[in-house]
């Protein structure tokens, strides 16, 4: 078929024959770089866009429509074996070779897309509990502003079980592009120690963003349950231990944790309902179907106000402003129930720097927004300040606290599955 006289040696035409083809395979450079002398002006663009697209399943027909031109490498190859083509071929060359460099940086932890056009579709962030709960409250009110400022759709989608751990699975393995996000909370530190067969590792399958808040828990029953206070609970928990019913989120969840500590101050394990969340858990509470439970603040205060459950404390140093009037265990005489659940935002390890960054300063100037600050308080939390809304300060709690959390589960011996 190659009638052209062919200056180059059988191994040069072997190689160049492969690297166009390989781009004819791969991407729409041939396309993109239309006349030949364009190609290092619209060629790395045209790279650019396929680093992203590559990862976009919407974008396969791309390869099987090049595949159907591979018939045309022949004549291609001819025209650049004159050789008054030979400087074309040297760029187009020059081209190719950025390319594979681009794609291969794109499909070496780079991640996919072009970062810097970040976000050109809508992102979605995976909480790890059901609708409606405190993870879920926290995201939302976040998700709002961020979305404004990014200007792109923020969905939340529930990813709900084992403790969390279903959800955060899910992220670690979603395509790092800045598209796929994470929300969790506490017990992405604790996730380690409690399940031996975790399928992701925190602080290797994940890029840390910034924190968002730290949320106080209370300790609420049904209003039909007997004590009237922490000290009455505590003894009537001690004393009917085979019968009451302590509701959680699952192992590893912040009512998990919190849990444990009152199975501690009473000295005996408990009969424990694990939900996907504690939305469903709060919503069993009032209806009588459990008897008490330790949630967040952001998921009890409406509940308390409205006095649809009874409060026995809140478990910060001090008093929150938004309940002003409940004890906190200290007071209580249970010094050692005490937690705090801080919450941050993730992306699956190999997301680009930059499209952290962008993340990063959304959600920064989320967490100053009047109406996140409002709702935040009115539920009892407040915005982490900003200079722990970035990777590293988030990345710094976060080993801080596996390294607390896992001797203390290890001895407590306690294993989720
Ligand atoms: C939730 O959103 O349901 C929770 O954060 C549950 C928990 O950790 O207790």
């Amino acid at each position: 078929m190659n009638s052209a006289p062919d200056p180059g040696s059988q191994s040069e035409r072997r190689q160049r024959s492969r690297f166009l083809r390989l781009v004819k395979h791969r991407s729409t450079i041939l396309g993109a770089v239309g006349s030949i002398d364009d190609g290092p002006r619209r060629g790395l663009p045209a790279l650019l866009r396929l680093c992203h697209r590559s990862h976009n399943p919407r974008m396969t027909h791309i390869d099987r429509r090049d595949r159907s031109e591979d018939q045309g490498d022949e004549q291609m190859h001819a025209d650049l074996s004159t050789p008054r083509r030979r400087g074309h071929r040297i760029r187009i060359l020059a081209v190719v070779a950025a390319g594979l460099a681009l794609l291969a940086a794109c499909g070496q932890g780079g991640g996919g897309g072009d970062a810097s056009a970040y976000p050109e579709d809508s992102i979605t962030i995976t909480v790890p509990f059901s609708a409606g709960g405190p993870t879920d409250t926290v995201t939302r009110l976040v998700a709002k502003p961020m979305s404004k400022d990014l200007g792109q759709e923020i969905v939340v989608k529930n990813v709900e079980g084992a403790g969390g751990t279903l959800g955060a699975g899910d992220v670690a393995n979603a395509e790092p592009d800045g598209y796929n996000l994470l929300m969790h909370h506490i017990g992405m530190s604790t996730a380690p120690a409690l399940y031996p067969d975790l399928a992701y590792d925190p602080l290797k399958d994940f890029k840390t963003i910034g924190l968002v808040t730290t949320v106080p828990m209370t300790i609420v029953s049904n209003k039909d349950f007997e004590p009237n206070n922490l000290e009455e609970l505590i003894t009537y928990v001690k004393a009917n231990a085979d019968k009451v019913t302590l509701a959680n989120a699952g192992v590893g969840a912040a009512s998990h944790l919190c849990g444990l500590l009152i199975e501690q101050a009473v000295g005996a394990d408990l009969n424990e309902v694990p939900y996907d969340g504690t939305g469903p858990a709060l919503t069993d509470l009032v209806g009588g179907q459990v008897d008490f439970m330790c949630d967040q603040t952001t998921n009890t205060v409406p509940q308390i106000e409205g006095d649809k459950v009874k409060a026995f404390a809140v478990t910060t140093p001090e008093r929150i402003d938004a309940l002003p009037d409940l004890q906190t265990t200290e007071e209580a005489g249970q010094p050692d129930i005490k937690v705090g659940v801080w919450h941050g935002l993730y992306a699956p390890a190999e997301t680009p720097d930059e499209v952290v960054k962008a993340v990063t300063d959304a959600l920064a100037k989320a967490l100053k927004d009047p109406e996140v600050v409002k709702k935040f308080a009115d539920l009892g939390t407040k915005p982490v300040p900003e200079d722990q809304v970035t990777p590293e300060a988030h990345t710094k709690l976060l080993m801080e606290q596996i390294d607390l959390w896992t001797p203390v589960i290890e001895e407590a011996g306690v294993k989720g599955s």
